[in-house]
Order: C-alpha cells, then sequence, then structure tokens
C-alpha cells in the first residue's frame, strides 16, 4: 500500500499507552499504525516530537450577541484560526439566541456565520434561555435529532439565568431527547445583593467582580445543579469548575452515585484574583466568571486533574478587545465593574498552558494531556471519529516539540483580541504542527490561508448509550 500521508520517528500518544510508531494515513483517516509502514505520497519528519490527537475544545464563545455596543473580538475565522495555531482541530462553540430569536433560527444563523470560514472543525452546543413551549417541545427535540446532542443552561447573568424550575424542564427534555445538559453554577440571587451593595459602597473597580462572586456563590449553585439533575435523572456536565469548594460538592454527588462530569480551564490554575486588581484598569482583561481565585485554589484544581475529578480541560474562551469601548472599556465600565463584558480569550494559549504546567513540569502523563484536551470531549459530546489516535478516527494529529520554551506574546497570537491574559507567561513544549483529516493546516504558526474546517453533526453522548 501506498499511505497519503505518513507520520515517521514520533512518540505517538494513543489509548493503549505511548508508542515510538509510524503514523500512516489515507483519505483524511488514520489507515495504520505500526513499525516501517512503507511508502506515502508525503513523509512528515517527527524525530523528536510528539504526536497527540488533535485538542478538542468543548466550551468556547464566538460571534455571540453580547448586550448593546458590545462585540466579540472573534468571528469564526479568526477564532478557529487561533484554534489550529494552539494546537486544536475542533471547537464546540455554542448557540446562543438574540432576545427574542427562536433557537432554531439562531442554529441556522450561527450555521451561515461558520460555514465556509472555519480552519477547524465545529459543532455547536446550544444554550436553552428560553423555556417556551416551541423552545422545548419543537426545537429542542429537532435540533437534537439533528445532532446537537449537547446544550448549556445557565444559573446566571440577567437574561440567561433560568430558575430551578426552568432547569427541570429543560432537564427532562434532555432525558427524554437524549442530550447531555452543561450548567454554568453560580447564585444570581446573591451575585445581585453583592453587587448592589459593593455598588453602594463605591466598591466598584475590576477587582469587585470577583468579591462579588466569591467560592460559596459557585459552591452552593453546584450543589443545586447537581440535585436538579438527580431529581430530573439526567447526567450533568458541570462546566468552567474553578475552586476546590465546587469540586468538593461534586466529588461528594458522586460518591453517592450521581452521574456528574467536570471541566475546568487554564485561568484557575494560572491566574488569581489579584489579577484583577491590575492598576490602569488593566484587571478588566482578566474579568470572567466564575473569577480566578486564590493560589490555594490552583492546588485543589491540580489534584482534580491529576487524580481523574476532571475529565474535561476547556478554554472558555470568550474574547473582548481591551482598549475598545465594544469590549473590556464599555461605556460605563470604568464606573462600575458590572458594565464590564464577562469572558476572556484563550483557545490558542490551552494546550500549550496544559502542557507545560502539566506535562512538563511533571504533574501529569501525556495521556492524561490526551484524554482531558481531547478523548474525553470527543466521547462525552458525541464526536464519534474524534478525539484519539486509533485506526479509523480521523486523522486529526497534532505535533508537539516538548523541549521549545517560548514566552506567549499578543503578538504572535491570532485571535481577533488585542491582548493576552498571559502576556510574558513562559510555557516549554510547544504545538509545531497541526494536522485536521490528514491535511497540514498549520506548521511552525503559520494557518493555511485555506478553511477547510467542516460542520460536525454529533451522536449522542456516550454517558446515555
Ligand atoms: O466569563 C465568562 N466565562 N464568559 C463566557 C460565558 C460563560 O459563562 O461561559
Ligand atoms: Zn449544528
Ligand atoms: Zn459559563
Ligand atoms: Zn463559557
Amino acid at each position: 500500500v501506498c499511505f497519503d500521508t505518513i507520520i515517521r520517528g514520533a512518540r505517538v500518544v494513543t489509548p493503549a499507552g505511548v508508542a515510538r510508531c509510524e503514523i500512516g494515513i489515507s483519505g483524511g483517516r488514520i489507515a495504520a499504525l505500526g513499525l516501517s509502514l512503507g511508502e506515502a505520497t508525503e513523509i512528515i519528519e517527527a524525530e523528536g516530537l510528539i504526536a497527540m490527537p488533535g485538542g478538542i475544545d468543548s466550551h468556547v464563545h464566538i460571534s455571540q450577541p453580547s448586550g448593546p455596543g458590545i462585540e466579540m473580538a472573534d468571528d469564526f475565522g479568526s477564532a478557529t484560526r487561533a484554534a489550529v495555531a494552539g494546537g486544536n482541530t475542533t471547537v464546540l462553540p455554542f448557540c446562543l439566541p438574540e432576545d427574542g430569536q427562536s433557537l432554531r433560527v439562531a442554529v441556522a444563523e450561527y450555521h451561515a456565520k461558520a460555514a465556509g470560514n472555519c480552519h477547524c472543525d465545529v459543532s455547536f452546543h446550544l444554550i436553552v434561555k428560553a423555556t417556551d413551549p416551541v423552545t422545548l417541545g419543537q426545537d429542542l427535540p429537532a435540533l437534537i435529532a439533528a445532532g446537537h446532542t449537547s446544550f448549556k443552561v445557565f444559573m446566571t447573568y440577567q437574561g440567561l439565568a433560568l430558575s430551578d424550575r426552568e432547569i427541570l424542564e429543560v432537564m427532562s427534555v434532555a432525558k427524554e431527547q437524549g442530550a447531555l445538559v452543561m450548567v454554568h453554577a453560580e447564585n444570581e440571587d446573591a451575585i445581585e445583593f453583592l453587587r448592589d451593595k459593593a455598588e453602594r459602597e463605591g466598591q466598584t473597580d475590576p477587582l469587585f467582580h470577583a468579591r462579588t462572586r466569591p467560592v460559596p456563590v459557585e459552591r452552593e449553585a453546584t450543589h443545586r445543579a447537581i440535585t436538579l439533575a438527580e431529581i430530573a435523572d439526567v447526567p450533568l456536565t458541570i462546566v468552567h469548575v474553578s475552586n476546590g469548594e465546587s469540586l468538593e460538592e461534586i466529588r461528594r454527588s458522586r460518591a453517592r452515585g450521581a452521574k456528574v462530569f467536570a471541566e475546568t480551564c487554564p485561568q484557575y490554575i494560572t491566574l488569581t484574583a489579584a489579577d484583577l486588581d491590575r492598576a490602569g484598569f488593566e484587571g478588566a482583561k482578566y474579568v470572567c466568571s466564575p473569577p480566578p481565585r486564590a493560589a490555594s485554589d490552583w492546588e485543589a484544581i491540580w489534584s482534580g486533574i491529576c487524580n481523574g475529578d476532571f475529565e474535561l480541560f476547556s478554554s472558555d474562551h470568550c474574547p473582548f478587545r481591551f482598549a475598545d469601548p465594544a469590549g473590556k472599556d464599555a461605556p460605563g465600565a470604568r464606573t462600575s465593574f458590572r458594565n464590564i463584558p464577562n469572558g476572556i480569550p484563550g483557545v490558542e494559549t490551552r494546550l500549550p498552558i496544559l502542557f507545560s504546567e502539566g506535562v512538563s513540569k511533571g504533574r501529569i502523563s501525556l495521556e492524561r494531556f490526551a484524554a482531558i484536551t481531547a478523548t474525553n470531549h470527543a466521547r462525552l459530546y458525541g464526536l464519534k471519529t474524534k478525539g484519539a489516535i486509533m485506526v479509523g478516527m480521523d486523522a486529526d494529529i497534532v505535533l508537539w516539540d516538548p523541549e521549545m520554551t517560548r514566552e506567549i506574546r499578543q503578538d504572535d497570537l491570532h485571535h481577533g483580541s488585542d491582548y493576552t491574559p498571559w502576556e510574558g507567561f513562559t510555557v516549554t513544549g510547544w504545538p509545531v504542527r497541526t494536522i485536521l483529516r490528514g491535511e497540514t493546516v498549520m506548521h511552525e504558526g503559520d494557518v493555511s490561508g485555506v478553511p477547510t474546517g467542516a460542520h460536525i453533526a454529533r451522536s449522542a453522548p456516550e454517558v446515555l448509550l
């Protein structure tokens, strides 16, 4: 046989362990793994490199409506260019309807915005913000049947937050139709109480975004979301877990048999609330929800990453520009943190940060890295042909140089934001080539000009089968 491509000389991270072997690729799929595979049209010499499944970032926000006058910094072109530059081959953004827009129409619009513009493969989660009969009785079942097998509900943000009753109604649709519910767990009433009080006392700087969303706000909502899922008898993903007390709720629920999955993000092992206190309004660059916590929480999150409590490590990429009234410097943002758009860019830096802090520093194995950055995302969210270097799977592969040390610099990044929260952060280990269904889409920082990403319809989450 003659393969389209053979990758030669790499250490290959497979579900069965790390092996030094060749990867034969044909027709965009992994056709063979073995020694001396023979001939190919293209040989990629990868001596000294590590071949990993392409990163799957199952939590990114792209081109979402963000309030009057506010604009996210990325469109599908720039976000997915950044994604492949950072070693990803699939991203799962959210489809958020405009106020009054139906979920069905919103999904069609997102598909149109993404079509032909993506540098990696894409599939959409839904955000359920309305629980009217059309949404729950018609749109949601039809969209689940069409491959949108997961959706997020919010317990915070005015206009998005659902009541406990509404969350139960949404969960019951998930149960009937076979979809996985993801929850943003923060107690909105408590936040509003603390925010109003802070503003009355003149505590309006970005730091007070973190002070008015303290750990108990997240811990209580995490407990309540899990309780609702137990009542509705559905599995649940708790996204962006920021601290040890919330993780403890997850552990306790699992001990009594609840089916709960947990996600964390780079910001919760590298940033702290003190970053929101940086001078000159720079703190706004770090405003996201849940907020970065204390360095002591980093250790709690690491323990969960190391022992398997976290299935998922995602970016929660939600980019705004800093020096821009359509972004972090929104009208009124300097008067009160409440007007600063929530979210930080991170789709390009997620994998290098975890590789460096996790693998290079000896905290986690290559296998665990692959599991929480790719394999588990594919299994949990129904991407059947993705997430593992195995014969028959899509040839979505990223080659890492484990020795390369560099500083993260905004100037080198591909996203649409005008800053990175990790400016000057030093990492060891860098993705040097990203291969999407057999084709190189990024090599040494250069992203191919042709966006070849496709929309992927998903199967039922593996946990539901
Ligand atoms: O602050 C954040 N994380 N913004 C993105 C939306 C969300 O809640 O995930
Ligand atoms: Zn779709
Ligand atoms: Zn969220
Ligand atoms: Zn998010």
